[in-house]
This record gives structure tokens, sequence and C-alpha cells, in this order.
């Protein structure tokens, strides 16, 4: 197993027969060794330094009703709450006292927030903080509209593929939900010059290795400058409640893997992943990751935005959540950089 780690980590790549080895590979040395590589090659290029995003869940209204997610719009137990423009103002004033500087508006795809009302907020928060990137995940849109939030000043979108099976995502996803959209919307992000995150869920309901070697190819092709993944944890209020959750071993092995397929990535340790385990984010940033998100989401929404159960992050006031993530990134061996946190080749050149 050494000698696929050794190759993967000096060629970028490997078959997908030994993709499906080395992600079913559960030898302690090896895993090991993986993480070891991983967190070299994060060093080279990163150091050890620690991006963070400012997360403000604006929405929780969806018109979709994605089979795994707890604000599904099928959901009626969901208390559901918008965020005003002065709410969303505030969350960023707030954050940039705090350092941060990038901030993630995500959302639920509700059309209350139409493309005027969204591009008055993203010019405000760029007039008022012109040295902070702003990253939108608001689902998928057609592509004229990516344009306008572009133009407005968005820099960098995050929307999830969620599997880059078709057959699987049609079975994560109600038949209104269109795989090619997906992928459609993700090409035309890219096209139009958005810093853009994909990415997964470890161990969703149907999820076989063969859908992971799949991911896999996919991130290889698209190229994404962010790769955002983290365990499927069931919601109770989802037809998947009886189902198990993605397990910590499982992605963590994935981010180191991602890692080493794609050097110069932005990786976070997901909010899921702390979810899953106490020390999850601090696992996933030894093993390759290099982005944390402290949510910066008001206290009183904070309950409401529930994908999946027992979300951490939920009690916490701002400056209470990013002074426990200072302390985590540091106890992990790593430090947090106020900077906007820009994909790497963007600049200096890739160095790796
Ligand atoms: N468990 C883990 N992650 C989830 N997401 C949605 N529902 C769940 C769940 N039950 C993820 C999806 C989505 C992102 C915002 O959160 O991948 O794209
Ligand atoms: Fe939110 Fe620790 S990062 S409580």
């Amino acid at each position: 197993m050494k000698d696929i780690i050794d190759r993967l980590a000096g060629k970028h790549d490997l078959t997908d027969e030994e993709f499906e080895r080395l992600i079913l590979c559960d030898e302690p040395e090896a895993n090991d060794y993986l993480t070891k590589k991983a967190d070299e090659i994060r060093q080279k290029v990163y150091g050890k330094d620690v991006y963070l995003r400012g997360l403000i869940e604006f929405t929780n209204y969806c018109k979709n009703n994605c089979r795994y997610c707890g604000i599904r719009c099928a959901n009626k137990n969901v208390e559901r709450y918008r965020l005003s423009k002065e709410d969303i103002l505030s969350c960023c004033d707030m954050g940039y006292d705090l350092g941060f500087r990038t901030f993630v508006l995500q959302g639920g795809e509700d059309p209350y927030f139409n493309d005027d009302r969204l591009v008055s907020i993203v010019r405000d928060i760029k007039k008022n903080h012109p040295d902070c990137a702003i990253t939108l995940s608001v689902g998928e849109r057609e592509r004229d509209s990516y344009q306008r939030l572009f133009d407005a000043g968005a820099d960098r979108y995050l929307l999830r593929h969620e599997t880059a099976d078709k057959a699987h995502y049609e079975l994560l996803h109600p038949a209104e939900m269109s795989f090619d959209h997906r992928m459609q919307c993700l090409k035309d992000l890219k096209e139009i010059g958005y810093q853009v995150g994909c990415g997964m869920m470890l161990g969703s309901p149907g999820q076989t290795i063969k859908h992971l070697v799949k991911d896999l190819r996919f991130l290889q092709s698209f190229k994404p400058h962010m790769v955002g993944i983290g365990p499927f944890i069931p919601h109770h209020d989802t037809e998947y409640k009886d189902c198990s959750a993605g397990t910590v071993e499982m992605t963590l092995k994935l981010l180191s893997i991602i890692r080493l397929l794609l050097p110069d990535v932005l990786l976070p340790a997901t909010t899921a992943l702390g979810t899953i385990d106490p020390l999850g984010r601090e696992k996933g940033l030894q093993a390759g990751a290099n982005v944390v998100m402290p949510n910066l989401s008001p206290g009183n929404v904070r309950g409401k935005y529930l994908l999946y159960d027992n979300k951490i992050c939920t009690g916490d006031e701002a400056a209470e959540c990013i002074r426990c993530m200072t302390a985590r990134v540091a106890k992990a061996g790593y430090q947090v950089v106020q900077s906007r946190g820009d994909h790497i080749d963007m600049i200096e050149g890739n160095t790796y």
C-alpha cells in the first residue's frame, strides 16, 4: 500500500483499482502513512496556515426536497427564517471586527432571494468591506443569475455536486432535480470566473466505493478550487432517519486522498465532521484540510439551520465560536491567518 500512496503523492493519480484498494484499506500503518503524506504536501503548499470563512446561514427556506436534508421543503417541522439585509450586513461587520476576511452566504434555495435582492446584498457587503471575499452558497440558478451576482462582486461559489454518479444522484434527490443541471451549474460558475467549490457527503445512502472513485475522477477533471466533504448524518425528519452516518475514518481518508490528488485545493474541515467526532475538525486539519468555517449566524437562528441531527456550534455566539476555533486550530498544530485565503495558485503560482 505504501507504494500506492507514494505514487499518489508523486503523480497525483492512480488507477481506479488502486483508488478502490486505498479507500478500502484498513491497515492502521498504511492509513497513518497516507495522513502523513497528505499533511506533508499541505504544508509544502500552505505551510501551517488555516483560512477562516465566516458562515452566515441567512435563510432556511428551501424549494427543494433533497431526501437527506433536514430543511427540505416537505419538512413541516422546521421553523423557517430569513435574515434581513440589515442583519446580514451587521453579521459581516461583526465578523470583520473578529478578523474574518471571507463571508460565506449560505442558504436554502429560497425564491425570496431573487437576483435583485441578492445583488444588492452582495454590493453592500463589498462596499463596506472591499478587502473581503464573498462566497455564495445558494444552490442552483441560471447562468445569467450567476453572472449578475459575479458582476455585483461575488468572488466564490460553493455548490456540492453531491455525487458524480447520475443514478446515485437520482436516488438521493426527487425527480424534479436534475444531475445534468447541477453539472451545468458548476460548469457555468467556473466559466464565469468564480472560484468554485464542489464536494460530496461520505457514507450517503446507496454510496459505493465505485461512486467515490467516480467522485475522485470528477474532481480531477473539474479541478475545483475548493472541495467540501463531510460525513452524511441522518436527520430525524427525513426518510433516511434510520440510515447510518458516514464515518470519521472514511472522511479523513478522503480528505487525505483529495489533498494528494489536488495539492493546492482548499479543503475545509467541516462542521459535519466536528459533529460525528468532538475532535473531528482537528483530525481533519491533520489529514490535509486547511480551511475552517466558524458559524457567524446570529445566535437566535442557529438552532434552525439544521441539515442533520446534533449539529454543533448552534448555541454559541460568533465571538465564542471563533475563539474556540482558533484554539482548536492551534491545538492541532496549525495557525489561523487573517486573510481572504484565496486559492494559492492564484496568489503565487504552483510551487509543489
Ligand atoms: N448530512 C450531512 N451533510 C448534509 N448536507 C445536507 N444534508 C446533509 C446531511 N443529512 C450537505 C450537502 C449540502 C451541504 C450544504 O450540506 O452536501 O450540499
Ligand atoms: Fe463553534 Fe467551536 S467552532 S463552538
